[in-house]
């Protein structure tokens, strides 16, 4: 796992809450999957590899590029985050794909192109005109996810994609993300095992924003060394 990010020391505080706590961690070879129990700080480290929020001290280096207020902009071009809920314009299916292409400037045909390919592949053929935020929970995720790939990001980051899916919603996601795995970096944070398992070949544990263990899937999940990550494997507190 070395690469693509290097973060030194990175720490984010909320108030004094401390979310991430002195992270040194390389990552580059994936898929990568984020583990840990609900406030560890997975959230956290997504919105900071995705350049939507700084770190409080530390630095995350993105390419061979410290992250700062100047150069974050290149890293929100180049990675696209998509969020647990997600989050629709109120405009119909094909505005909220093209959007993100028509204000870097790809003209409206070029646009409704590659935004109508994108849903296609997301299995959305037929969607277009329908408005965004009257869509289910997972055919939104569909689009979020079609909004997201049609700016072809070099880095998908997913904060738990499929949950609240039911099964066909959660195969078409996790098939496109296989998909998008093969060329590029994807890192994904989930609660489901199944899917760590099916999706993922490298794995960060995390506990009270701290790194645990890293590894691979099978290192860490089923010849855990470290009690803390035994016990969250098990499923106990
Ligand atoms: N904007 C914020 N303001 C204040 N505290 C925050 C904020 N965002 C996160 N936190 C705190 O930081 C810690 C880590 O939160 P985070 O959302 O990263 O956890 P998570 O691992 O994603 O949890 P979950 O599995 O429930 O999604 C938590 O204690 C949370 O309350
Ligand atoms: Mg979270």
């Amino acid at each position: 796992m070395s690469g693509i990010y290097k973060l030194n020391n990175v720490s984010k505080k909320y108030g004094k809450g401390v979310a991430l706590d002195c992270l040194t961690l390389e990552i580059g070879d994936g898929p990568v999957a984020l583990l840990g129990y609900s406030g560890a700080g997975k959230t956290t480290l997504l919105k900071l590899l995705a350049g939507l929020e700084m770190p409080s001290s530390g630095t995350i280096n993105f390419k061979d590029v410290d992250l700062t207020e100047k150069t974050v902009q290149n890293v929100r071009r180049t990675v696209s985050m998509l969020f647990q809920e997600p989050i629709s314009f109120n405009r119909s299916v094909l505005e909220n794909v093209t959007y993100g292409l028509k204000i870097r400037g790809m003209n409206g045909e070029e646009a409704t192109k590659k935004a109508s390919e994108a849903l296609a592949s997301l299995r959305l053929e037929g969607f277009e005109n329908r408005k965004a935020t009257k869509l289910s929970g997972g055919e939104q995720q569909r689009v979020a996810l079609a909004r997201a790939l049609v700016l072809e990001p070099e880095v998908l980051l997913l904060d738990e994609p499929t949950s609240n899916l039911d099964p066909a919603n959660a195969k078409v996601i996790r098939e496109t993300i296989q998909e998008f795995a093969k060329k590029n970096l994807v890192i994904i944070s989930t609660h489901n095992f199944l899917d760590v398992r099916r999706l993922a070949k490298w794995a960060i544990y995390l506990e009270c924003g701290m790194i645990v263990g890293t590894g691979t899937i099978s290192d860490l999940l089923d010849n855990p060394k470290d009690e803390r990550i035994k016990r969250f494997v098990n499923g106990e507190f």
